[in-house]
């Protein structure tokens, strides 16, 4: 999809605050500071549009992205970020849960990992919940113009041993820095979404 025009619509925390204009919406799931609004930016073409930082926790809200009144991307604040209260983490994992689980929208997640190390614990478990719902899953392995190519092949089966893949999902390879991979990406979205 050749994106026009975004805009940042909704900053949710609850279902009554979600988008009700029905769009499908595809969500941005992953560890603080892997990628996901790095990822936001480059699919949409947009320098900067969704807020990256180098300090983990920026995006502490759903962000749904409209794009072209067509589609949303959701972004989700990333997990494993140990700088929050325990309090703090029971909400975010509620605001997280609730929306995955619950949002009939949903057509599928980019789980991103970053590719650099084997998938952690946090991410593993993530996809297995991913999985247990049902939805729809692009394993998303990123920042990987930090990694020779000469290694990409062992990245991928170090996922593919450690990923036990749900039937239909898929292992992509990414970089936000050179852009490798935004095509596959869209590709799988427009495949879940139709758009
Ligand atoms: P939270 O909002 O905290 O959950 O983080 P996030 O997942 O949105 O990460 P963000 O996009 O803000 O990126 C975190 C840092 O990683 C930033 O400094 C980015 O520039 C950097 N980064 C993201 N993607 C890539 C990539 O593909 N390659 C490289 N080299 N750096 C990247
Ligand atoms: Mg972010």
């Amino acid at each position: 999809m050749d994106v026009h025009n975004v805009n940042i619509d909704i900053s949710a925390v609850e279902p009554k605050q979600y988008p009700s204009n029905g769009y499908p919406e595809i969500a941005l799931v992953g560890r603080s500071n892997v990628g996901k609004s790095s990822l936001t930016n480059v699919l949409i073409n947009r320098n900067g549009y969704a807020r990256t930082s180098n300090k983990p926790g920026k995006t502490q809200t759903l962000n749904f992205y409209n794009l072209d009144e067509k589609l949303f991307f959701v972004d989700i604040p990333g997990y494993g970020y140990a700088k929050i209260s325990k309090a703090q983490r029971a909400k975010w994992g509620e605001m997280i849960e609730t929306y995955l689980t619950t949002r009939k929208q949903l057509k599928g997640v980019v789980l991103l990992i970053d590719g650099r190390r084997a998938p952690s614990q946090d991410d593993l478990q993530m996809y297995e919940f991913l999985k247990y719902y049902d939805i729809p899953t692009l394993v998303l392995a990123t920042k990987m113009d930090k990694t020779p190519k000469s290694k990409w092949n062992k990245e991928v089966s170090i996922l593919n041993k450690t990923v036990d893949l749900n039937d239909g999902d898929e292992i992509q390879l990414f970089s936000a820095l050179s852009k490798y991979g935004k095509e596959e990406v869209w590709k799988w979205i427009e495949s879940k979404t139709g758009v």
